[in-house]
């Protein structure tokens, strides 16, 4: 580990161990620096539980869709009993099995025509007749992976950890509005230059929502509505509560209480998840790092039973197309300022409004003192 690498673990302590009525952000190189990136790759990033899209994304056997996880190539499929993340390395020369998305009874390496079913196993290696070819030793190495609220998550580590624990709480938040009922309606991916954890902070932070959003969101989330909700071992939240006096948004789920429905719900399910639950819609964006100042970001939309129209919908989609403009135009213009020497990180607004951000840090130093 370099010294500067050094440096901004202790930086990220102190953030940690800042007095509570005083919290302050990371300095502008954890969200530049290479070192300190391919730490976090190796430790928190490796570690953590990745949403990698909603399970009804994979409706039939056989469909499948692919990611670059950090460094693993993956490809994430429904076979007759479960949802996989198999590595999508061909056990021969390491081909890529599969690319996009797409659905296949077997994967046929396109290189010599190694033959994988949905389960990882070999079916088929031709002309491999070497006595001492083993083909069960040849299965695709699979990940972890699991289902909660609807979405995917797949974690890279050998042992990860409780999903359950990490989340534990998150249901009381967004339980009501029935998370895995909701249908995808629309997915997206892009590539944003910025370091992924200014994503996680602009996500979920309601500080800016009137500034950047002036016409998309602040007419039905004004940031002087913003207030704090729970957090647990490995989530945050916040509410964007809605004025009294705009339509209805939707009626949502049976028994969804009036408060529920008059607001978004924000939650970040750590390290790269951020999401919006609201009484009719669901959008989640999950975070890939790529490097230190570039990611990918898959979107997803999805909508609770039948109560918005098509053309509602179609209205939605360009909604969060323009918000998820506006935040990425920032984001880009700040991770070059971040390279500064005077980006030393700033003093953060209070609990309502940035509290996210501190309950970001905080876990992320545990996350870095575990690795310690
Ligand atoms: S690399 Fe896949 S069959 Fe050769
Ligand atoms: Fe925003």
């Amino acid at each position: 580990m370099t010294d500067h690498c050094a440096t901004l673990r202790h930086d990220l302590a102190a953030c940690a161990a800042a007095p509570a009525d005083a919290p302050r952000g990371l300095p502008g190189q954890a969200y530049v620096d290479a070192d300190f990136f391919a730490h976090e790759c190796a430790t928190v990033l490796r570690r953590g539980w990745h949403c990698v899209g909603r399970a009804d994304e994979l409706p039939q056997p056989g469909d499948y869709l692919t990611l670059q996880l950090l460094d693993e190539p993956v490809v994430v499929v429904r076979d007759d009993t479960t949802i996989r993340a198999l590595s999508n390395v061909c056990r021969h020369r390491g081909m890529p099995l599969v690319e996009g998305r797409g659905s296949a009874k077997r994967f046929v390496c396109r290189y010599h025509a190694w033959t994988y079913g949905t389960d990882g196993a070999l079916l088929r290696a031709p002309r491999m007749e070497n006595a001492g070819f083993d083909p069960k030793s040849c299965r695709l190495p699979e990940f972890h992976c699991t289902q909660r609220f609807g979405f995917i998550y797949v974690s890279l580590a050998d042992q990860p950890p409780d999903i359950d624990a990490e989340l534990a709480g998150l249901s009381d938040v967004i339980g009501p509005y029935r998370p895995e009922e909701y249908r995808i309606v629309h997915s997206a991916q892009e590539v944003w230059n910025c370091n992924w954890k200014c994503l996680v902070e602009n996500f979920m932070e309601g500080y800016h929502l009137s500034v950047v959003h002036p016409v998309t969101l602040h007419g039905y989330t004004p940031t002087g509505l913003s207030r704090k909700g729970p957090n647990g071992p490995g989530f945050t939240s916040y509410f964007a509560n809605y004025p009294n006096n705009i339509p209805s948004r939707g009626a949502g789920a049976p028994g969804l209480d009036e408060a529920a429905r008059n607001r978004s719900s924000l939650f970040a399910a750590f390290p790269c998840q951020v999401a919006s639950v609201a009484a009719s819609l669901l959008v989640s964006l999950n975070i890939l790092p790529l490097t230190a100042t570039s990611i990918e970001v898959r979107w997803t939309m999805s909508v609770y039973g039948d109560e918005l129209d098509d053309e509602t919908i179609r209205q939605r989609i360009s909604l969060w197309e323009e918000v998820n403009r506006e935040d990425r135009e920032k984001l880009e213009a700040m991770q070059v300022a971040l390279g500064s020497t005077h980006a030393t990180g700033g003093p953060l607004a209070g609990e309502d409004y940035e509290g996210t951000v501190h309950d970001f840090l905080l876990w992320l130093a545990r996350q870095d003192a575990m690795a310690a």
